[in-house]
């Protein structure tokens, strides 16, 4: 099998026949602004397998990092590994970020061990020139559903920044739990964050309309936990993006503060499904979400922000006296409503100088203010309107950027919830739908997959649809059209070696599918 299986894909990539030897000899120098801490993390992610700690080598080094100070934003690099050393060089901090993980996907797979490792850590000679496609490369994980731990997410943005994924959405509320921790409303997670049990099964089974597992589930994250995460998400070339999904979806923060909603007390919610409970939209509530969104901006410095949007029922607007009135004392319909308050919050964070961002449903029942961007889930016809009209957009089509969904058709696949995307899918994906013209085609900012979380209870399960479906949407997101399945097939086969180094749970390829790895085990497939 070839050495060289960079994933994804460089956009070249040359051979040479020698190879760079890093042992206790090899230094490492950074020059430009931002060469310095790009080399703090080449020594730190070489160090726990080679039992190395790279010594700063000045001029003279075997590896030498360039920042060349010319445009901070770009993320091409160029990586020349020689027998007598390697360069790595970038117009900017990103691009060198990026470079060092290709350069660690050069050494062999043990690298990605977690303790020392006695091998020849040997560089193929290669010289990579390489940029990306799209620099909206997205991954989405609802901890809302499920939570996920700390660690956790500490570990997804390793997963990430080792595909040279660049945002991280985080979604951070849902009708079954609040998980922002907010000073200024501190029922949020005191109540908000806990429910009593969990609807067991698929929420389409009848079998198990009524079965609850009894047991509460829960979880927050402080603001400093997220400060030190973004942190070091930063460090890695990974902006997380923070999701705050109102005014639907929003039983879990009515459970904590009633007066938010329309019908008076709640419990977070136990079970899964599009939620009737929604948020009114009198002057309190509406200065609520800007409270919020004051507090989570200040934790995220993110430019991009999404308010979420997705799934709005009107059905308590439209029964409730006080919003008909309230619609009418604005001037707008009782469908208008949404569009309205939409336009307050986008209004709020474009003035506090973020993009915000909002699933597809946004485009509908009014104007949406220039500057939003819309992720185009419901399809792809939501990007190709918002795209039509200047909106810039990041196409996430639940086929086949849904990783909820199942990935193969083999019935003992755990349970999911429905339908199928598979690796093959995900790599035949193209963000860019045919219908847009070239200068509509330019608002396409990139693509992401989503990690739903109702049938994702735990974190092993996560990985497991996640991977190595993320490998084939890196692909779609970085390298340039022309790819070829069969090539990739080979360079992932790499990729699963490294993920068994890291101790990562993902769907084999092949084969027989062992019960624990779909975490949970197989449970009973439902297909409504
Ligand atoms: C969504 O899947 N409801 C955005």
């Amino acid at each position: 099998m070839d050495d060289v299986a960079v994933l994804p894909r460089p956009t070249r990539l040359g051979r040479g026949g020698g190879r760079f030897v890093l042992d206790a000899t090899t230094t490492v120098s950074g020059s430009g602004p931002g060469a310095g801490a790009a080399a703090s993390l080449l020594r730190a992610l070489l160090a726990p397998a080679t039992g190395l700690w790279l010594a700063p080598g000045g001029e003279e080094a075997s590896i030498r990092l360039v920042d060349e100070d010319s445009d901070p934003a770009s993320e091409r690099y160029v990586l020349r590994v020689r027998p007598e050393g390697i360069e790595l060089s970038s117009p900017g901090p990103r691009g060198l970020l990026n470079g060092i993980q290709s350069l660690r996907q050069l050494l062999p797979a043990g690298i990605y061990s977690p303790g020392p490792r006695r091998e020849t850590w040997a560089v193929p000679e290669v010289e990579i020139e390489d940029e990306p496609r799209f620099s909206w490369r997205g991954a989405m994980l609802d901890v809302s559903r499920h939570f996920a731990p700390l660690d956790f997410l500490y570990r997804f943005v390793d997963v990430l920044a080792m595909h040279k994924l660049n945002v991280f959405h985080l979604h951070l509320n849902d009708d079954q739990g609040w998980r922002f921790a907010s000073s200024r409303y501190p029922r949020l997670v005191e109540i908000g964050a806990w429910r009593a049990q969990t609807r067991v099964g698929h929420q389409r089974d009848k079998a198990f309309a009524d079965v609850y597992d009894g047991t509460p589930h829960g979880g927050y994250y402080a603001q400093s936990q997220l400060r030190s995460l973004v942190a070091y998400a930063a460090a890695r070339n990974v902006t997380i993006v923070p999701e705050i999904d109102l005014p639907g979806h929003a039983q879990a923060a009515i459970a904590a503060y009633p007066e938010l909603g329309n019908v008076g007390p709640l419990e977070v919610w136990e079970r899964w499904g599009v939620n009737p409970h929604v948020l009114n939209l009198e002057t309190g509530t509406v200065q609520f979400c800007k409270d919020i969104w004051d507090e989570v901006i200040d934790v995220f410095p993110s430019r991009y922000v999404h308010l979420g949007g997705d799934e709005c029922p009107r059905t308590e607007w439209r029964s409730t006296p006080a919003m008909q009135r309230r619609a009418a004392a604005l001037g707008v319909s009782v469908d208008g409503l949404q569009n309205w308050f939409t336009r307050q919050l986008a209004t709020h964070l474009l003035a506090a100088g973020r993009v915000p961002v909002g699933w597809d449903e946004i485009l509908e029942g009014g104007e949406l203010p220039k500057g939003a961007t819309v992720m185009s889930w419901r399809g792809e016809q939501g990007g190709i309107v918002a795209a039509s009209e200047g909106f810039d957009v990041v196409m996430c089509p639940e086929r086949p950027c849904y990783f909820d969904h199942y990935q193969s058709e083999r019935p003992d696949e755990p349970l999911a919830i429905g339908r199928l995307n598979t690796l093959e899918d995900v790599y035949g994906y193209e963000p860019v739908p045919e219908a847009l013209a070239p200068e509509q085609a330019r608002h396409v900012l990139g693509t992401q997959l989503t990690l739903w979380r109702e049938y994702l209870p735990d974190t092993r399960h996560v990985e497991y649809m996640a991977l190595p479906r993320l490998c084939a949407l890196a692909e779609v997101a970085w390298s340039a059209p022309g790819r070829e399945l069969g090539e990739f097939m080979g360079r992932l086969s790499h990729q699963l070696g490294r993920f068994d180094e890291l101790g990562l749970n993902y769907r084999p390829l092949d084969g027989p599918l062992p019960a624990q790895r779909g975490g949970t085990g197989v449970r009973r497939r439902f297909d409504p």
